[in-house]
């Protein structure tokens, strides 16, 4: 009788150390599309594995500024969730607020300053403490294509200079096909334009121009014609193109309606969602002019200040998961991206993955790594909004 007792008492405080350990963990993100939503399921499911609870807070809009928007308003009333999907510079701004979590028995533990390439673990930390989780390593400046309807425009392989993708896509026009699949949206034309000037001016003009804002380089000849050519591009855009999501931009190339999308890699979480393989539904090639750089993006999730032990803990797990090898592979081949730990075996990733693993090493020793303006790698959201006015301005 003793006997049972100790053991229901044992078993009752048990019970009661997994209540203070398991937590719900609201997580910020906007993951929704086909490609996405499979991939942060990933996340999800590793989660709840370890006993806690996930609390989806999705906000739908491409880029995130929905996201980014709808995270001020909780984090002015007081109430921010555990996690939130935030990257580079703009992680300084939460940081500064003060209203980050200190990761870094995680990261020792887990020894993430030989995991993670410095250029990603720098971006990471605050005052030499990690207060964010990286994920992934996208590549943005990507050119996808329907083999279909290059073919039957007569096109054979990827352009591989601006003046060859306008002589494809003019015969994919002639052909009665929408030649170049875009979505009017800021964050959309900013990405095929920073892919233009990194493929018009290279990685020094792109790193004075767009992100030290050079002025004798904004200045230049070769903005010029980074303008031109960037223009030239709408006349090759269906008239719906106006405010459409990227998404439904990518399904047109998946489709056959269109031929070729620019975009950043999560393009490819689309493609294999809808069962399509590279070489055979799609091809994927380094936007024309910029095989030798790299345009990189890294998401990120950030980690609010929280009082109770059980969601520090949940806390400390899901940034533990994030860097794991198990999520890292799975997450990434849902997503289009490479994992963000170093020197991942890529054997089971398909061939555009490989590609932009190999492309990610070798940049990064040739000076052709840059960070992408578009996805908020490079300035703070205030600069880079400014800057797109500038743009429009220019094109007026
Ligand atoms: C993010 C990707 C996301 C894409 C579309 C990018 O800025 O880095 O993770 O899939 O926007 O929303």
């Amino acid at each position: 009788m003793l006997k049972l007792s100790k053991l229901a008492t044992a078993m009752a405080l048990a019970a009661g150390a997994l209540a203070v350990q398991a937590a719900e963990v609201e997580v910020l993100h906007y993951w929704t599309s086909g490609g996405e939503a499979k991939s942060v399921a990933e996340l999800k499911k590793m989660l709840e594995a370890k006993g806690h609870k996930w609390k989806d807070f999705a906000v739908a809009g491409g880029g995130g500024d929905n996201a980014q928007t709808a995270l001020k308003s909780r984090a002015v009333a007081g109430n921010p969730p555990a996690a939130a999907q935030v990257k580079g510079p703009a992680i300084q701004d939460w940081a500064n607020e003060g209203m980050l979590a200190n990761i870094d028995a995680v990261a020792k533990a887990e020894k993430w300053d030989d995991l993670l390439p410095k250029v990603v673990g720098d971006v990471m930390k605050s005052k030499g403490n990690y207060v964010a989780a990286p994920v992934n390593v996208h590549r943005v400046n990507w050119m996808w294509a329907n083999p279909d309807v290059l073919k039957k425009a007569g096109v054979s392989g990827m352009p591989k200079t601006w003046d060859e993708f306008f002589v494809a896509a003019d015969k994919i026009k002639k052909s009665g096909d929408v030649a170049l699949a875009h979505g009017g949206q800021n964050w959309q034309d900013f990405t095929v334009f920073e892919s233009v000037a990194l493929g018009v001016g290279g990685a020094k003009y792109y790193n004075d121009a767009l992100v030290k804002l050079d002025p004798k380089a904004l200045q230049s000849p070769t903005t010029t014609k980074v303008l031109e050519t960037f223009k030239k591009l709408k006349g090759y855009t269906d008239n719906a193109s106006n405010g459409r999501d990227w998404n439904l931009t990518t399904a047109m190339v998946i489709q056959g309606k269109a031929g070729f999308q620019f975009m950043g890699d999560w393009a490819k979480g689309e493609f294999t969602a809808a069962g399509k393989k590279p070489g055979e539904g799609f091809l994927c090639a380094a936007a024309p002019g910029t095989a030798n750089a790299y345009t990189f993006n890294v998401d990120s999730f950030i980690l609010f200040k929280l009082k109770d032990a059980g969601a520090q803990k949940a806390q400390a797990d899901l940034a533990s998961a994030i860097l794991s090898k198990e999520f890292q592979e799975v997450f990434n081949q849902n997503k289009g991206s490479i994992p963000v730990r170093l020197g991942h075996d890529m054997s089971k990733f398909d061939a555009c993955a490989q590609l932009s693993a190999k492309d990610f090493v070798a940049t990064a020793k040739s000076g052709g790594l840059v960070p992408s303006v578009a996805h908020g790698m490079a300035i703070k959201p205030a600069a880079e909004g400014s800057d797109q006015r500038h743009d429009q301005r220019l094109l007026e």
